[in-house]
């Protein structure tokens, strides 16, 4: 029995390395793990969640497509319960950029240049861009996509201890902002089209405004399609 990913969880899948052992955290259903043992692209997974119904969901479909010999379910928060030795490609997708920083931070062993991490923010992406530069974390990737009608970026990260400087455009669109691709372009638009709704609370003379303004008018240029 087989079934097919959706857009941004193939995305994901297809950043995972071959014959990895694989941490998916937030897991829920289990989809990412199930698929990839399946297509006999990993050696091991850990599908952990921090909340018990997900869990059985997970295990549920681990059952139900047989590969519990590769996938087992871990009850954790973030890392916590997961050893580095279970986890040479760890994936955390479908959350806020904020709490994926958190977990990021709180897991030491992460800072290793042979652990690859594979991250899909539903929100703040900015704020995740921006912990990794600080905390030496390099986006060795970038790709986007369209799932459901909605943006989504997803980077695939490594550990090498430079500190990074990170500009508003890079915070906004990481290595999208290189990409020519419709998605990346639409991606960057849906980005700036929140960034203008907070021109409206600052003063049109103050910093604040001159300098979002500034940051929207060079996304509008990254944003714009070429013409046919
Ligand atoms: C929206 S689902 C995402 C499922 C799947 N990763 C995806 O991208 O489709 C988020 C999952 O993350 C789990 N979660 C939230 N905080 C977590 C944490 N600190 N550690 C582990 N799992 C967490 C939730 O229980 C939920 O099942």
């Amino acid at each position: 029995m087989m079934f097919s990913l959706d857009n941004r969880l193939a995305l994901c899948a297809g950043f995972v390395r071959e014959n990895s052992s694989l941490a998916d955290i937030g897991t829920d259903h289990a989809y990412l793990p199930v698929w990839l043992a399946l297509n006999h692209k990993i050696k091991s997974a850990v599908a952990c969640d921090i909340r018990p119904l997900p869990l059985k969901n997970a295990q549920n479909n681990i059952d139900l497509y047989g590969v519990g010999d590769i996938v087992s379910t871990v009850l954790s928060d973030g890392l916590d319960k997961i050893s580095p030795e279970c986890a040479d490609d760890i994936v955390i997708a479908g959350m806020g950029g904020e709490l994926i920083s958190k977990i990021i931070s709180r897991t030491l062993w992460l800072r290793d240049e042979n652990k690859r991490l594979i991250l899909q923010p539903m929100t703040r992406a900015d704020s995740l861009r921006l912990f990794l530069c600080q905390n030496g974390f390099k986006i060795i990737n970038e790709k986007p996509c369209i799932s459901l009608g909605k943006s989504y970026s997803v980077m695939s990260v490594a550990f090498d201890g430079i500190i990074r400087q990170c500009d508003d455009i890079f915070k906004y669109t990481g290595l999208l902002q290189f990409d020519d691709s419709i998605e990346s372009k639409k991606y960057i638009s849906v980005i700036n089209s929140k960034l203008k709704k907070k021109l409206n609370a600052f003063e049109k003379d103050s910093y604040e405004f001159k300098n979002l303004l500034e940051l929207t008018k060079k996304l509008d240029s990254l944003s714009k399609e070429d013409e046919p």
